[in-house]
């Protein structure tokens, strides 16, 4: 199979985490026969500060015409304590998003059995729990009305759907569901917010097409709750952009270290793969990220976009079989682990290529 593939690093240790991510990409292709040209693009801080603004048209026509992206993270602590910047690297990411459709971000919290401890739930809760959240991606507070007024006293933003935004990510969410366990979670808070109320409605009017699946509705609060006091009984959850943002970093904890998590954001045009982790300023340059939630993200890229399961398995299984051998980076590591098994980012990816390449 040819494919060209978009390496978007970003800010922070997406430079460290999507070399080894493509470096992966690059061996599945070797093992499996497949031809995967690459090419680089700015986005976030970085692009700011080479060509002022945070998301480059040349950026977004890459993304474009590839055929799937490779995308790392985008912040820096600069813009988190001056509220009043205005080019910031967020917004970077929120462009990509709408201008490429990615309106649903798939969010896979599966634990491996080996992180039980990494995680600060009990083992006897978390042991099985296995998750795919839907977060819509390109509507809600995130894309609503903002503003101040009142000579800058007082601000609002806008929670907003449209029917046809819930229908299509709910409609995604259920044909994963029945993929699955055939349970469909959907999260809201319709005791309270009118956006919320459409938002249940629409996903009543869609359930008899799937007969199959039995659907739940949950408010944020109770399921924010309930992901921690038994995750086990979700499986399926789908949910609007900011429920979905906090109830997916909660989640992580579920898989011991946001370091673990990959993501999915598809929808009209190319996909877009990313860790669920941030650019991590505070260990940047270190060589200490852990490089596996970006490794599982090309894994969720080779599967989605390319529909290469085979090669995605193999990934999955060869982070298994490393941390089945005891290998960890420091965020994942416990008291136990002994300290030569604790590896930094390229060496935990070499590990990775080895199992792949054996
Ligand atoms: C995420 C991040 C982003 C979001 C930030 C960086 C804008 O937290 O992808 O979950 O809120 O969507
Ligand atoms: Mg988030």
């Amino acid at each position: 199979m040819k494919k060209h593939i978009l390496v978007v690093p970003g800010d922070g240790i997406g430079a460290e985490v999507t070399t080894v991510g493509k470096q992966v990409l690059e061996t599945i292709a070797q093992k499996f026969g497949h031809e995967f040209t690459y090419d680089e693009a700015l986005i976030g801080h970085v692009a700011i500060e080479a060509t002022g603004t945070a998301l480059p048209d040349e950026t977004l026509t890459k993304m474009k015409s590839a055929d799937a992206v490779l995308f790392g993270a985008v912040g820096h602590p600069k813009y988190d304590n001056d509220p009043s910047a205005k080019v910031r690297p967020e917004q970077g990411l929120l462009k990509m998003r709408k201008e490429l459709g990615l309106y649903a971000n798939l969010r896979p919290i599966k634990l491996f059995d080996e992180l039980l401890d990494a995680s600060s739930i009990k083992p006897e809760i978390l042991r099985g729990a296995d998750i795919l959240f839907f977060r819509e991606l390109t509507g809600d507070v995130y894309f609503g009305k903002r503003e101040r007024i009142d000579e800058g006293n007082t601000a609002y933003d806008t929670m907003i759907y449209s029917k046809y935004e819930v229908e299509r990510i709910v409609r995604k969410a259920f044909e994963a569901a029945r993929t699955r366990s055939k349970k469909l979670c959907s999260v809201d808070k319709a005791n309270v917010l009118e956006s919320s109320r459409l938002w249940r409605e629409v996903v009543q009017a869609i359930a008899p097409d799937y007969p199959d699946v039995t659907v739940e509705h949950q408010f944020i609060d109770a399921a924010a709750m309930l992901l921690i006091k038994d995750p086990k009984r979700f499986d399926v959850v789908v949910t609007g952009n900011l429920f979905g943002d906090i109830l997916t970093d909660e989640a992580s904890q579920i898989a011991g270290s946001m370091g673990m998590l990959a993501s999915a954001s598809v929808g009209d045009n190319t996909g877009v793969y990313e860790p669920i982790h941030g650019s991590a300023h505070d260990i940047t340059g270190k060589g200490v990220a852990n490089p596996l939630a970006s490794i599982l993200s090309a894994a969720l890229l080779l599967d989605i976009s390319f529909g290469l399961k085979e090669e995605a398995q193999a990934i999955i299984d060869a982070v298994d079989a490393v941390l089945k051998a005891g290998f960890r980076t420091r965020d994942i590591a416990d008291a136990n682990t002994p300290e030569e098994k604790i590896l930094g980012t390229q060496a935990m990816g070499d590990q990775i290529l080895q199992y792949l390449t054996a």
